[in-house]
């Protein structure tokens, strides 16, 4: 299977869980078999670059990783519905409203978030965003179109939407902008490498990998290599200073996952775990003094190393969920 078609599937599955309370995994797992998200694989998305803007209806339940424009239109009433966006890392999404049809006043409703939030869990975590969670949101039934453009803060954004009369509903563009510092990162593959890199600011950067992985940290660096110290890892951090944190869980939110390591001196690598979680992400704390790096690989584990843990020295945390 291309990967991207496989976080399509792995996606629609946690919107589907989240948005109809659905909690059986392999109940939709089936359901999602004959989706015809096919539609968005890689060699799609290298046909299409540098053509006409790509054109399709948006579903009521939906996952787009392509820029283009996408017109929603209900053909009943609709009262549930969310739209993931997802680009490169190193890339912003822009949403336009192109076209509105719908009837405020009446209760539907359009609302844009800035990140990812499912079952009340957000991405990025409040802890990791720079604006106040109210604030991510953008309710076109109270901005209307004094705000049609929308910048995403990171890589992954969302839109809610509710219509009730057929035939009403709106048309988005949807592009990418450069983002030279990528801090907060949904990984769109469940294989890759990446540096993160927090240059004198202060904030804290969350990379996700929503598949169990073995990951490796190869490099790491936190501020200058004169006057540091190291620390024992066994201490944790103390939670001071600048550090990297490595977290385990099964939901989106990273403030609300379990820490499974603290690296807080620095060191060239590498360092392995293997981790049964459904999202497993690295974060990195920045006091903004120093000039901070992480670079990490990660590759998704195989089902043989899930099903016989002991033997594949695996953190268990997660597994009985899985
Ligand atoms: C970053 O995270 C740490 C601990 O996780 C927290 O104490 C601190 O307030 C956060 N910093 C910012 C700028 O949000």
């Amino acid at each position: 299977m291309p990967p991207n078609f496989q976080l399509q599937c792995r996606l629609l599955l946690i919107l589907l869980m989240a948005l109809r309370g659905e909690s059986r995994y392999l109940e939709l797992q089936e359901r999602a078999d004959y989706d015809p998200f096919l539609l968005y694989s890689s060699n799609l998305k290298r046909d299409l670059a540098g053509e006409q803007p790509y054109h399709r209806a948006l579903r009521c339940l939906d996952m787009l990783s392509l820029p283009g424009q996408f017109t929603f239109t209900a053909d009943r009433p609709q009262l549930h519905c969310a739209a993931l966006f997802i680009s490169e890392p190193q890339e912003f999404i822009t949403i336009y409203f192109d076209l509105v049809s719908i009837d405020c006043q009446g209760g539907d409703l359009l609302k844009v978030f800035d990140g990812w939030i499912l079952k009340g869990e957000k991405f990025p975590s409040s802890q990791d965003h720079p604006l106040p969670t109210m604030e991510r949101y953008i309710d076109f039934c109270e901005s209307g179109l004094s705000r049609r453009n929308i910048r995403s803060s990171q890589n992954v954004a969302m839109v809610f939407f509710r219509v009730h009369e057929p035939g009403r509903g709106f048309t988005l563009t949807i592009k990418t902008e450069p983002n030279l510092f990528p801090c907060n990162v949904i990984s769109q593959t469940p294989n890759g490498r990446f540096t993160l890199v927090v240059p004198h600011q202060h904030r804290n950067c969350s990379f996700s990998i929503i598949y169990p992985v073995a990951i490796k940290i190869s490099d790491l660096t936190l501020g200058h290599l004169h006057g540091f110290q190291v620390k024992k890892p066994s201490a944790g951090c103390g939670g001071k200073g600048d550090f990297v944190e490595l977290l385990g869980g099964n939901g989106l939110d990273p403030s609300k996952m379990m820490p499974l390591a603290d690296l807080c001196y620095p060191f060239h690598g590498p360092a392995q775990m293997k981790i049964g979680c459904d999202n497993t992400v690295v974060r990195l704390v920045s006091s903004g003094k120093h000039i901070n790096r992480v670079t990490f690989e990660y590759r998704q584990l195989e089902p043989y190393e899930l099903e016989n843990p002991n033997g594949n020295s695996i953190l268990e945390s997660c597994l009985s969920t899985l």
